[in-house]
């Protein structure tokens, strides 16, 4: 069954305080609530922090305050720069820790090929209450649990891309009927790090009111797509797609199989939209910067394919040029910089270093893929980094995360770039817009896209506007 969602109306500031308008009625209980909270929590981290302390230490990492650690050390945007300077002056692997709670930083990918090897052990996900419980992003793939990921209907995530024969259209999205929610990021919540304020009542905590409204759009995102397929199911229009194969034998579904094959869908589309419509910015971004790219992805695509339809993906291996703009458009912008925190299941020790059970662990993909000694001069972008005798590192051992949670829908963002990039190539040109040339920054969010930028696009000729 799915949770009740609370459907009356609200809307506050994401900042955690106590309402002084509250009827006074409320107080006395608020205070004793507070107080106890308090006490508790503050007894908590200090068991905590004694005990793990005589179990081994921690990677190294700035030094934090009594209690609160390095809470006032965190930065508040672009997290990812800061922790590549922690990585450059305590390591590849360090750790800094909030009110108890260890958060383990790592930025080499040589450690998260360590963390691969042992990858039973950090295959979960922290308790996130405000994305999770709150909003409801608990029963999607991205924030189950380990034990819960091995629904059948995750295998559809797997496939192998090869010999598929997509073009660009079959790729469109149902975009316009459905949000997705970057701002509700790991850890943006202070009942993210201290669950206990779960407990507070709604008209004192602002970030129910707000979870109210996220979680009735969780449920649009859950419902609508499934919604939809049925009526086209009965109207007879429905194209093949993962929902209408599996709703062809209803009756033999059960009440669960049909929430599975809801929030696996929904799933697909979470992890999938935003992450790719971030992916093509930057690609219309990166031709703008480098329109030599563009000349030379356009000269190939035109002599191994012509002019007179669009590319396949079939085509990929002949227009090896093309294909390492993709990979180099999954290294030049961190559509995940900071990836989707794993956490520890059980105590580990990496590379010498103690991680206790329930540690976070966050990878610094952002970093990795901006490392100079991997990729020199990584602000530029540059295909040729993977065709040369030596080919730099293939970012997609990076940008899709690692061990058991990395991206299941990797190949699928794989086809349909590789397929919208080769045909928006084969029939547009890309140029920059008047005015300065635009900056490559990443946007905040958990899901990152480049800041807002102009540019021109027009059909590379007639005959091009007939195969859009
Ligand atoms: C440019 C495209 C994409 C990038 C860079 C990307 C990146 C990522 C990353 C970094 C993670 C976290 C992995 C980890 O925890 O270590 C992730 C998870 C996930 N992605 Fe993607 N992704 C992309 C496209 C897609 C697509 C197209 C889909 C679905 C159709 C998808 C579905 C998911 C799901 C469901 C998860 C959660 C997996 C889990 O928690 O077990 N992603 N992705």
């Amino acid at each position: 069954m799915l949770p009740e969602w609370v459907t009356s109306e609200g809307g506050s500031p994401r900042d955690i305080r106590i309402n002084n308008s509250a009827p006074t009625s409320l107080f006395p209980t608020m205070q004793s609530t507070t107080i106890a909270l308090s006490l508790g929590a503050l007894s908590f981290i200090l068991l905590r922090t004694i005990f793990r302390k005589a179990k081994g230490s921690l990677p190294p990492g700035p030094p934090g305050l009594p209690l609160i650690g390095n809470v006032l050390d965190m930065p508040s945007t672009m997290e990812w720069l800061k922790f590549a300077d922690w990585g450059a002056k305590w390591g590849d692997i360090c750790s800094v820790s909030l009110f108890g709670q260890p958060i383990v930083i790592l930025n080499s990918a040589t450690i998260i090929e360590d963390l691969n090897e042992n990858t039973a052990a950090f295959s979960t996900r922290p308790r996130l209450p405000m994305a999770g419980e709150l909003v409801g992003y608990d029963q999607t793939l991205v924030l189950i649990p380990s034990a819960a990921f091995f629904s059948p209907f995750y295998l559809f995530f797997d496939f192998n891309p090869s010999s598929f024969q997509a073009t660009a259209r079959d790729f469109e999205l149902i975009g316009n009927i459905l949000p997705t929610r970057s701002e509700v990021s790991a850890g943006a919540f202070l009942v993210d790090v201290f669950p206990a304020m779960l407990r507070i009542p709604e008209i004192l905590a602002p970030f129910k009111q707000t979870a109210r409204i996220w979680a009735r759009e969780t449920k649009h995102m859950v419902e609508a797509p499934y919604h939809f397929v049925r009526q086209q199911m009965t109207s007879g229009t429905a194209p093949i797609s993962f929902v209408s194969s599996l709703l062809k034998e209803e009756e033999k579904l059960s009440e669960e199989d049909l929430r599975d094959i809801k929030f696996t869908a929904a799933s697909f589309y979470g992890g999938g939209a935003d992450t790719s419509a971030a992916a093509m910015q930057a690609f219309f971004l990166a031709m703008v910067l480098a329109p030599e790219v563009q000349r030379e992805a356009q000269t190939e695509i035109d002599s191994v394919v012509g002019t007179t339809r669009l590319p396949l993906f079939s085509d990929r291996e002949q227009l090896p040029y093309v294909s390492a703009v993709v990979t180099e458009l999954l290294r030049w912008h961190s559509v995940a910089p900071l990836g989707v925190p794993h956490a520890a299941m059980e105590d580990t020790v990496i590379n010498g270093h103690f991680i206790p059970e329930g540690s976070v662990i966050i990878a610094n993909l952002w970093n990795i893929l901006n490392d100079p000694e991997t990729y020199p001069k990584p602000d530029k972008f540059d295909p040729t980094r993977y065709l040369r005798p030596f080919p730099q590192r293939d970012p997609r051992t990076v940008c899709f995360g690692f061990g058991r949670r990395v991206c299941p829908g990797k190949y699928l963002a794989e086809v349909s770039l590789f397929c919208t990039v080769a045909s928006i190539l084969a029939t547009f040109d890309i140029s920059r817009a008047p005015g300065p040339l635009p900056v490559h920054e990443n946007t905040q969010g958990t899901i990152s896209h480049p800041k807002p930028f102009d540019c021109v696009v027009k059909p590379r000729s007639d005959h091009a506007v007939t195969l859009i």
